[in-house]
């Protein structure tokens, strides 16, 4: 008879294993390193290296180009945490993860203003048509200062509509104050008053915020119930003077529609941080004038994805020491 107290087959390793899903920055990997045998996936490992480093992790570190689901779960039947280095963790099954009894942790707060100043770049960007022009200076276009040329939308007096009032959206909402613009939002909940007194906002029903708004802003979670939230439909309701902003997710707007919209005129112009099939960007915007087209930069400053890769590594060190896990989801 084998002594119960003795080894068995489910012997744990003296320190945590932690599986990082692809580079991140040193400030996290540091806090990492402290806290167990850490392994970083890199280009060129073999699938089989990577499928063993996953059966004995008690910790992953993933990022939003990783989908963490029921299949990916099953390779790693030790896991105790999945910490997503981004605020958005639409590509992880946190039901799935949930029902394992894995710990889901994202990364709040850190990049909330460089996210926000991405967006109000991006609103500068497509009203003052600032692509356009480099382009006409990079393609050796001659030009000369003209009264009329590459007119575009001053912001001052100009209602700016927030979709999805969060960290990002009241971030944002702030720059835009100080731009001149009027603010109104919409969010399933409304903000708490003071905040919505602080920022001088007006929540609005979508269709309202929609058709009465000269630049609208993206700045909710993906979700089912936001998959193509701005379709044809949402498109036509806004003016044909206004601009949409997605610093979101790309699927929050049908990309189809949009590209749309803007060759017919439906809507003025936008600009796309993120895309509904990213990496891929639909083939039809790639030719127009009036879209700003930029890849998924929004947290990419260097203090924020250090931040990031920080705070991802201090939840995995939370969750592994027993601690409640700092930002948690769901
Ligand atoms: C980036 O897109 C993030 O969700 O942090």
């Amino acid at each position: 008879m084998p002594d119960a107290s003795g080894p068995s087959n489910d012997v744990r390793h003296e320190r945590p294993e932690i599986v990082v899903l692809g580079a991140i920055p040193e400030p996290g990997l540091e806090v990492l390193r402290g806290a167990g045998d850490t392994w970083c996936l890199t280009p060129g490992v073999s699938a089989g290296e990577l499928r063993e480093r996953l059966a004995s992790a008690d910790a992953v570190v993933s990022l939003i180009t990783d989908v963490i689901d029921d299949a990916f779960l099953d390779t790693a039947p030790r896991l105790r945490i999945v910490a997503n280095v981004a605020v958005g963790y639409n590509n992880i099954d946190v039901d799935a993860c949930r029902s394992r009894g894995i710990v889901v942790t994202n990364t709040p707060g850190v990049l909330t203003e460089a996210t926000a100043d991405l967006a109000m770049g991006l609103v500068l960007m497509v009203t003052r048509r600032l692509g356009e022009g480099e382009r006409l200076i990079r393609s050796g276009t001659p030009w000369s200062w003209g009264m009329f040329m590459m007119l575009g939308t001053g912001l001052q007096g100009r209602r700016l509509g927030i979709v999805g009032m969060g960290d990002i959206g009241q971030a944002l909402a702030r720059r835009a104050a100080a731009f001149g613009m009027e603010i109104v939002y919409h969010n399933r909940n409304r903000v708490d008053p003071t905040v919505e007194a602080s920022l001088d906002a007006t929540w609005l029903e979508l269709d309202e915020l929609l058709a009465t708004s000269d630049v609208v802003s993206l700045n909710c979670p993906y979700s089912p119930a936001t998959h193509h939230l701005v379709d044809a439909a949402a498109l036509e309701t806004m003016r044909s003077s206004a601009f949409l902003v997605n610093t979101a997710r790309g699927p929050i707007v049908d990309e189809a529609a949009l590209a749309a919209a803007l060759r017919d005129g439906t809507i003025a112009g936008a600009a796309l941080d993120v895309f509904e099939h990213e990496p891929d960007v639909h083939p039809d915007l790639l030719g127009l004038d009036n879209v700003v087209l930029v890849p998924h930069l929004g947290s990419a400053t260097v203090e924020t994805r250090n931040a990031m890769a920080a705070l991802a590594a201090r939840n995995v060190v939370a969750v592994l020491d027993g601690d409640d896990a700092i930002t948690p989801v769901g």
